[in-house]
């Protein structure tokens, strides 16, 4: 459904990724680990057109993709939590949902389905989307990636600074996610979370892939070793 082939990424002269070779089936949820800067954001950051790619390195649906706008690749069905969530400090809760429908594809998710997958920010609607927790800025996140109806979703880091159980929360609303057909990518700092949550994980080290296994199988050794070079 989605694949990156020989993808390299640059930013001005310093290379940030040397050759990835990705896949993603239809259905699937897929981890991608690795230590800080390893170039996990980068690698979505070419996914969704953010960071110049070659246009048939990066495929989607059989079509090459990389390098063409954000907002073209949006519209074709990739959708992206970004890391930081990055919600319009000066919109509501239900108006930072309904940026995201503008490039609404047909499809399941409208602001109802949203609340009904997050009661609280149904709760929260009307507040400023900054006066929330980071666990609910989160939701509000995920939740405006949706509006768009996305095939794949792609999400970075959304554990990053929030107590275990407020993680746990969000990822409670993966499965759910996956019986709407939706195929997710997740970058996560936390080994376990990933394996947890994933069937497949992709490991990065220096921008290239040290490991790439499905998530039951691998040990604890191979993961450190794919995550440390040690
Ligand atoms: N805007 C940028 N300009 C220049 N170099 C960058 C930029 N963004 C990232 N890099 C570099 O690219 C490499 C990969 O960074 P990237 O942010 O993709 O890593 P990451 O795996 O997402 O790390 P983290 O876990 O800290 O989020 C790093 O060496 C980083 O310093
Ligand atoms: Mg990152």
């Amino acid at each position: 459904m989605l694949a990156t082939q020989g993808l390299q990424a640059f930013y001005g002269d310093a290379q940030a990724l040397f050759g990835i070779d990705f896949t993603l089936a239809p259905g699937e949820v897929v981890a991608v680990i690795g230590a800080n800067g390893a170039g996990k954001s980068t690698f979505l950051k070419c996914l969704t057109g953010l960071v110049k790619a070659p246009r048939d390195a990066v495929r989607f649906r059989g079509e090459g993709i990389g390098g063409l706008p954000p907002g073209e690749i949006v519209r074709r069905g990739v959708g992206m939590v970004p890391e930081g969530r990055r919600l319009f400090p000066s919109l509501s809760v239900e108006e930072n949902l309904l940026v995201g429908a503008s490039a609404r594809r047909p499809g399941p998710w409208n602001l109802r389905r949203i609340y009904q997958l997050f009661p609280v920010l149904q709760e929260k609607r009307r507040n400023p989307g900054t006066a929330l927790s980071g666990g609910q800025q989160q939701m509000v996140a995920i939740g405006r990636a949706l509006m768009a109806n996305p095939e794949v979703l792609l999400c970075d880091e959304l554990s990053l600074g929030l107590a275990p159980i407020v993680i746990q929360e969000i990822y409670r609303a993966l499965p759910r996610l996956t019986q709407e057909g939706m195929t997710v990518v997740i970058v996560e700092q936390d080994v376990q979370t990933a394996q947890r949550v994933s069937q497949r994980l992709y490991c990065f080290q220096e921008g290239r892939v040290s490991l790439a296994a499905a998530s039951t199988q691998v040990t604890r050794e191979q993961v450190s070793r794919a995550y440390f070079g040690v």
